[in-house]
């Protein structure tokens, strides 16, 4: 996050003395990331966050492949995956690659009996049905339909919703997920050109520090297992923090569509990227204005990426037989475009109410099969006329 926050009591000098009320110490730990050259948080605990008391099982979550050379442009429904109670048993990874593992949930319940954190791989998700509270050992970050939520690796979390209908959108990410540099100085604030700027950013609030001993479980998930691990005091028990490296959120319909006379290309979407794949958000916008225009994209080759597209909302003025939580998978290698008699309907329309999220990555994705209980199966025939 190029930005820097902090919250609750922190002294004025890092790496030096800072007591409790008691006259004990507290415990300062650096946060950081990419060795000691990346972003980076520094916080004081009450008690030594170090404090494992027992190692129990690992369960092994690697994602595997029911497809492992895709060819097929594919359209997946989204919201056929199963609601489930637990927040981790309702991830499915549906799509994944060594960079990224693209996955569905929806969780009934919020998680109030153990602690998470994912140490393999930074989160991202979108928050297509449902609000609640993620709660972090940085602070709160309250989401609502229509929120992204960046979780760095090793945040430990719990997520709380306000009701049983909650659907996600998730990501993990093998690699550092930050907004598009082109957007941001050489001092990391973002640029007048750029859709989005920092005040659009949720940052943790609500810092809640507990001082509690006894046994508090975390599952921890590192290597594509997820270890039970006891910890011997509370995980949230920061006092104060400060730093660049914290989760925070930023809504969907706070990005500010960049149009043009003629179609614009996806980059103008971009909303965050990685060395690995990218994530686009599509917005209601005004349409393409030349007098001449084409508003609908015109076929095209990611010959080096696959493109996921997870539409939210509103009507999809390229694609026929599209609702809401589908998503296309069109392969690298092959062409893909508008639907027939989508292309020459676009014309003279004005605008589009679509919200759709979509992840490009660099290198093919495999389909577990998760996605293909979910597959209709003959989308790659629906371009024939
Ligand atoms: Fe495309």
């Amino acid at each position: 996050m190029p930005l820097y926050h902090k919250l609750g009591k922190i002294p004025q000098k890092r790496h030096t003395i800072f007591k409790k009320e008691d006259g004990t110490l507290h415990y300062e730990q650096l946060f950081g990331t990419i060795g000691f050259d990346g972003m980076s948080s520094l916080m004081y605990h009450l008690h030594r966050p170090t404090q494992v008391k027992e190692v129990g099982k690992s369960l092994d979550v690697t994602p595997r492949a029911a497809v492992e050379h895709n060819i097929k442009s594919r359209l997946l429904k989204g919201l056929e995956i199963k609601a489930q109670d637990d927040y981790l048993v309702s991830r499915k990874t549906i799509l994944f690659n060594s960079d990224v593992h693209v996955g569905l949930a929806a969780p009934r319940k919020s998680m109030t009996d153990y602690f998470y954190k994912n140490t393999d791989a930074d989160e991202l998700l979108f928050i297509h049905k449902g609000s609640g509270t993620l709660k972090t050992m940085l602070g709160e970050i309250p989401f609502e339909y229509g929120d992204y939520l960046v979780i760095p690796r090793g945040m430990i979390y719990q997520i709380s919703f306000d009701s049983e209908d909650n659907r996600l959108l998730m990501t993990e990410s093998y690699h550092p997920i930050y907004t598009p540099k082109r957007y941001r100085n050489w001092f990391g604030q973002h640029l007048e050109h750029s859709p989005f700027c920092e005040r659009d950013f949720k940052l943790p609030q609500n810092l809640q520090t507990h001082d509690e001993k006894g046994e508090f479980l975390m599952k921890v998930k590192k290597q594509g297992q997820l270890h039970h691990m006891i910890y011997a005091t509370h995980p949230f028990d920061v006092v104060g923090w400060d730093g660049y490296n914290f989760p925070y959120g930023f809504s969907i319909h706070n990005f500010e569509p960049i149009t043009g006379r003629v179609h614009q290309p996806p980059p103008v979407h971009q909303t965050f990227e990685t060395s690995a794949f990218v994530v686009c958000s599509f917005c209601p916008r005004l349409y393409d204005y030349h007098p001449q225009s084409i508003p609908a994209p015109y076929n095209h080759s990611n010959i080096d990426s696959d493109e996921v597209l997870y539409y939210v909302d509103g009507d999809f003025m390229s694609r026929k037989g599209i609702d809401e939580g589908y998503i296309s998978l069109h392969p690298a290698g092959i062409p893909h475009g508008p639907h027939p008699g989508t292309y020459e309907a676009s014309i003279g329309k004005k605008g589009t109410e679509e919200l759709a999220v979509m992840i490009d990555t660099f290198k093919p994705l495999k389909l577990t099969q998760a996605a293909m209980d979910i597959d209709d199966g003959k989308y790659y025939q629906s371009w024939l006329e």
